[in-house]
C-alpha cells in the first residue's frame, strides 16, 4: 500500500472506534476505508433498539465512501475489541459480502487490530468463494 501504511490506516479505526454508538452490546467497533482516490472514510458501528436495524463499522465505512462517488477501494482497517479480554474483530460475512461489490478480493487489504497487534489478511482469504458482480455478467 503506498498512499497510507498499514500502521496508519489502523491508528485511524482505533480513532473512528470512539464514535461507535453500541449502548446494547457495549462493543465498540471503528473503521477506516482507504479509497482508491487516497481519501480515507470513517465508520463505527450504530446500534439501534431493534437490534436488526444495527450497522456495523466496515459498512458505515463502506456506505459513506461510496454515497460520496468512491466506486474502489485499496484497504480497510477494522478496530474491534471487548472489554478486558481483547481480541480482534474480524468483518462479518454481510461486511464481506458488501466488501465484494466494490473491491478486487485478491489485492483488497483487510487489517484487523486489538488496539496493540496487527494482522492483515486479503478479501478472498475471508471470503474464498464470494459471490459478486462479475458472477452475474458471466
Ligand atoms: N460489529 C462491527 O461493527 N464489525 C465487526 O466486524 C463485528 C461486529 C458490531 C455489530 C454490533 O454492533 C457489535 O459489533 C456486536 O456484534
Amino acid at each position: 500500500m503506498v498512499k497510507m501504511s498499514v500502521e496508519q490506516l489502523a491508528q485511524l479505526a482505533v480513532q473512528a472506534r470512539r464514535r461507535a454508538y453500541a449502548p446494547y452490546s457495549g462493543f465498540l467497533v471503528g473503521a477506516a476505508l482507504l479509497a482508491r482516490s487516497g481519501q480515507v472514510y470513517m465508520g463505527a458501528n450504530i446500534e439501534n433498539a431493534a437490534f436488526s436495524p444495527t450497522n456495523c463499522a466496515e459498512r458505515t465505512a463502506f456506505f459513506t465512501a461510496v454515497s460520496q462517488g468512491e466506486r474502489g477501494f485499496d484497504a480497510i482497517a477494522v478496530a474491534g475489541w471487548g472489554e478486558g479480554e481483547g481480541g480482534f474483530a474480524h468483518p462479518c460475512g454481510v461486511c464481506c459480502q458488501v466488501m465484494m461489490e466494490f473491491c478486487e478480493p485478491e489485492s483488497f487489504q483487510i487489517i484487523v487490530t486489538d488496539g496493540a497487534a496487527i494482522r492483515t489478511m486479503l478479501l478472498k482469504e475471508l471470503l474464498p468463494f464470494g459471490f459478486g458482480p462479475e458472477n452475474l455478467s458471466g
